[in-house]
């Protein structure tokens, strides 16, 4: 999916023009201006012409969808304005290029590039706005604050000791050792000084006072705010079995933590993976990679059955084994003694690497400790805003009313935490603005990535269309007669219609 290969510009040559008439309303179509692929669209009767792949992994929008005055991503389903190219939902956070595009005599041409003026703020207002948490939803945040030009402070608090990184690449290409260094940081480490956002790594909020607004470092110091975003994310759950606390087992939350799997990957000829979940699987696929033998041990019938139900669940597992994992269903890790998995059902695994998949718990303790409002995650308004005025939550600790679902929900995806934070930071800049996304997330395996969009915790049936094991497929999980979510394997436009469809139906 991530695909950056180096290709000759394709399609024709918009700076000589196109007939007219093979733009029709509604369309869009690749072409190049010298070297840059550009996107030509007619939409509302006006013409655009922006750069033809997305700032997220370089998806093509030629194959993506035209939404009133956007164009959405067809792989992880980012909006980017038509106008000015601007990312206006994540998982993109950078604009695309503009050109300027003209018709006439019945020929649309394409001229120059734009040039667009990134909105910098030096941070010298006197309204602070404090960011807990250094992850998806915190980054994005202090990222639209100000590229929509707030003024005052913005302090990002972190207990991470790298700078935000692209989480989800830590259990894909990183991993598994095909993604270089560079992709792994959101942004670099001039960016934060360049746009006055003071990151304090490696620092812990150990207390928050919402009477007179400020909070306590773990080096004792102390931060006021006006607005404050908690953004703290979820850790690992640990797995209480005797062992489980030796340097060879490893979760996988930070990049820290993954550098700690490459390293032991480097050496290890033999790996257990405790946990079917997400980040169980796409670790077993990561470490297959490496040419590591991998077994996962896991208590279900079916891998991820409880999200995709038994048909995607088979085929996830057919996938994997085809890779060469072998599973231990129904079967769990009673004890790590050594390079020894001890196993439930009486046998034992050898494993010089163990990670452990398990699940996670989000991390509420602050909230909780401060008073703020908890139902199983920390309660917020459609504006991300908690119990208590001017203290906003985004991200996975974000249980919040989503319109599709009717439900108050809560969930972990990368998706959902970048936007949720990117609304928390309009809302906290006076720009009133509900959280009403679809929620998506997507999963790779080996070659096959994996898109769902909506919520189902449970439902009567599952309409499928295609066919999971030739990679071509949506499954609609149905109750009391309405589409709760669909799950799709490269049937991208369906999976961005379904989210325009559920997103209109909630109003
Ligand atoms: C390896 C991996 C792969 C993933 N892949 C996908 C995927 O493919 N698709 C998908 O949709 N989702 C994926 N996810 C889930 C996704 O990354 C999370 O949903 C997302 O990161 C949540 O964002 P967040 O901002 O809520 O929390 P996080 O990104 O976890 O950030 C939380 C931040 O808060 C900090 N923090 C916590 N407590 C404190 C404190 N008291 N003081 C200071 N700082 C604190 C942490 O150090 C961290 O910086 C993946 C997760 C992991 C770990
Ligand atoms: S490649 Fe466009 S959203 Fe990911």
């Amino acid at each position: 999916m991530a695909e950056h290969e180096d290709q000759k510009p394709k399609g024709p040559d918009l700076s000589k023009g196109i007939p007219a008439a093979d733009l029709a309303e509604g369309a869009m179509l690749a072409g190049h201006v010298g070297d840059d692929e550009v996107l030509l669209v007619r939409q509302g009767g006006k013409l655009f012409a922006l750069s033809a792949h997305c700032t997220h992994y370089h998806g093509p929008l030629a194959d993506g969808l035209l939404v009133g005055d956007t164009v959405r991503c067809p792989w992880h389903h980012a909006h980017f304005n038509l106008r000015t190219g601007e990312a206006i939902a994540a998982p993109a956070l950078s604009p695309l290029g503009c050109w300027q595009v003209d018709e006439r005599d019945g020929k649309i041409v394409v001229a120059g590039k734009e040039t667009q003026a990134a909105a910098k703020s030096t941070g010298s207002g006197d309204r602070r706005i404090v960011i807990v948490g250094g992850g998806a939803a915190g980054f994005a945040a202090a990222e639209m604050l100000r590229r929509r030009g707030f003024a005052g402070s913005v302090t990002i608090v972190s207990g991470d000791d790298a700078a935000p990184v692209d989480r989800p690449n830590l259990s894909k290409d990183y991993l598994a050792g095909s993604a270089p260094e560079d992709w792994v940081p959101l942004r670099g480490d001039d960016w934060y000084s360049e746009n006055a956002i003071d990151l304090k790594l490696k620092s812990e909020v150990t207390a928050l006072d919402t009477k007179v607004n400020d909070l306590t470092l773990d080096n004792g110091s102390k931060i006021k705010f006006d607005k404050l975003l908690i953004a703290t994310g979820a850790e690992p759950v640990k797995l209480d079995i005797p062992g489980a606390t030796q340097k060879h087992v490893h979760t996988l939350r930070s990049l820290s933590d993954c550098r700690g799997i490459i390293a032991q990957a480097k050496v290890a000829k033999r790996a257990v993976v405790v946990g079917a979940s997400f980040i169980g699987l796409e670790t077993a696929a990561a470490l297959r990679a490496r040419d590591i033998e991998v077994h996962v041990v896991a208590p279900e019938k079916r891998p991820l059955e409880r999200v995709f139900g038994p048909q995607l669940g088979d085929f996830i597992r057919a996938l994997h084994e085809e890779h060469g994992v072998k599973f231990h269903l129904e079967d769990t890790v009673t004890a790590i003694d050594g390079r020894r998995a001890a196993l439930k059902s009486g046998g034992a695994l050898d494993a010089d690497l163990v990670v452990i998949g398990v699940g996670v718990r989000p991390r509420l303790a602050l909230a909780e400790k401060a008073g703020i409002a908890i139902d199983k995650g920390v309660s917020v308004n459609e504006f991300m805003e908690t119990s208590v005025a001017g203290v906003y939550a985004a991200g996975d600790i974000a249980r919040w009313p989503d319109p599709i679902s009717g439900q108050r929900i809560r969930v972990e995806h990368w998706v959902v935490a970048e936007r949720q934070g990117q609304v928390a930071a309009l809302n906290m800049m006076g720009i009133r603005t509900p959280f009403r996304s679809a929620p998506f997330f997507w999963s790779q395996h080996y070659d096959v990535p994996i898109n769902y969009v909506g919520h189902a915790e449970s439902w009567d049936a599952i309409d499928i269309d295609g066919d999971p094991t030739k990679r071509d497929c949506v499954l609609r999980y149905r109750k009391g007669g309405r589409v709760l979510a669909v799950a799709s394997i490269y049937r991208d436009k369906e999976s961005l219609e379904a989210g325009v469809s559920m997103e209109r139906q909630a109003g």
